[in-house]
């Protein structure tokens, strides 16, 4: 029997039977079926699968998950929903920092970790936080201006986000 490997995913325990070396994005979608996280690229040059681990972004497209065992993995899912929707997710919608939006999730994970650290970043920062993400729509400004947004909603509703 294949050796189970044990996770923490959006607050939640997991668990996956995945051989060595299958890339978190395959467990993430395929088997827990969390399609927020999306395959672009599969060589960490697009962003789009972009997920945290203990809080730090990672590619999900290359990591394989025994190297994540015991950690705590974050996809956009677990930042909000509709109803209770994370600062990020809100000044995105509020700003529609986006068109097509396939790229959108993993650059909102990568904003996140960005404000954990940072709650008031300059332009100059959000561009270095989101260099690893390409986006092939019209929405790099707006994108830009939805960081510094979710920055102020953060601090607006507090550090408990
Ligand atoms: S799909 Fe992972 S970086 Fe492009
Ligand atoms: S909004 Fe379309 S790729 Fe970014």
């Amino acid at each position: 029997m294949p050796e189970q490997i044990e996770l923490v995913v959006n607050g939640q325990a997991r668990t996956t039977a995945s051989a060595p070396g299958t890339p978190l994005l395959d467990v993430v979608r395929g088997e827990w079926r969390l399609m927020a996280s999306r395959f672009g690229c599969g060589s960490e040059s697009c962003g789009a699968c972009m997920v945290l681990a203990d809080g730090k972004p990672i590619y999900a497209c290359t990591t394989p998950i025994d190297a994540l065992a015991g950690k705590a993995i974050t996809t956009l899912e677990g930042l909000g929903d509709e109803a209770h929707p994370h600062p990020v997710q809100q000044a995105f919608i509020e700003l529609q920092a986006g068109q097509c939006g396939y790229c959108l999730s993993g650059i909102m994970i990568s904003a996140k970790a960005l404000l954990d650290v940072t709650p008031k970043p300059t332009r100059a920062e959000i561009a270095a936080a989101l260099d690893g993400h390409l986006c092939r729509c019209g929405a790099h400004a707006r994108i830009l201006r939805a960081v510094a947004r979710a920055g102020e909603l953060m601090a607006e509703r507090g550090v408990d986000v």
